[in-house]
């Protein structure tokens, strides 16, 4: 069966200074980060993403703004949910195929168990089903 996705909460600390969010990946994560890569300068209501991975984990976190995100397994089964918390991250296991939505100047953070291998891409949604 394929792992669900699910929200994780991180530490954040708001004071008059701002919002500081901190994770010990190392014990939080259920997988060792091989690669991060964040995605700035999108225009209000960008849509990406659009694909599934075979074996990589990924955690997202939309460090400001707010995006919509929308997770299908390959048996169709159906998650959408907001990402709008700089503490808030969600961790997608493999064969979830995401597609998102960015608001308000958002800057997504993600990390990933293994380095970039565009043969772990699925991008033909038809393949994928
Ligand atoms: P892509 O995964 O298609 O972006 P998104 O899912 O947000 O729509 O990646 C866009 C381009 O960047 C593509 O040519 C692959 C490249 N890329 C890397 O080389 N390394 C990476 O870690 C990532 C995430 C993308």
């Amino acid at each position: 069966m394929t792992e669900k996705p699910r929200i994780i909460d991180f530490r954040y600390v708001q004071d008059p200074r701002g919002g500081l969010a901190f994770s010990e990946i190392a014990n939080e994560l259920p997988f060792e980060v091989k690669r991060v890569y964040w995605i700035s300068n999108m225009p209000h209501l960008q849509r990406r993403g659009g694909h599934a991975h075979r074996t990589e984990t990924q955690l997202i976190i939309c460090v400001q703004g707010s995006a919509k995100v929308k997770l299908t397994s390959s048996s169709g089964e159906l998650l959408e949910l907001e990402l709008s918390a700089a503490n808030q991250g969600l961790l997608i296991p493999p064969m979830w195929w995401g597609e998102m939505e960015f608001f308000d100047n958002a800057v997504l953070v993600g990390m990933s168990s293994h380095l970039f291998d565009e043969k772990d891409y699925i991008r033909n949604r038809s393949e994928f089903k």
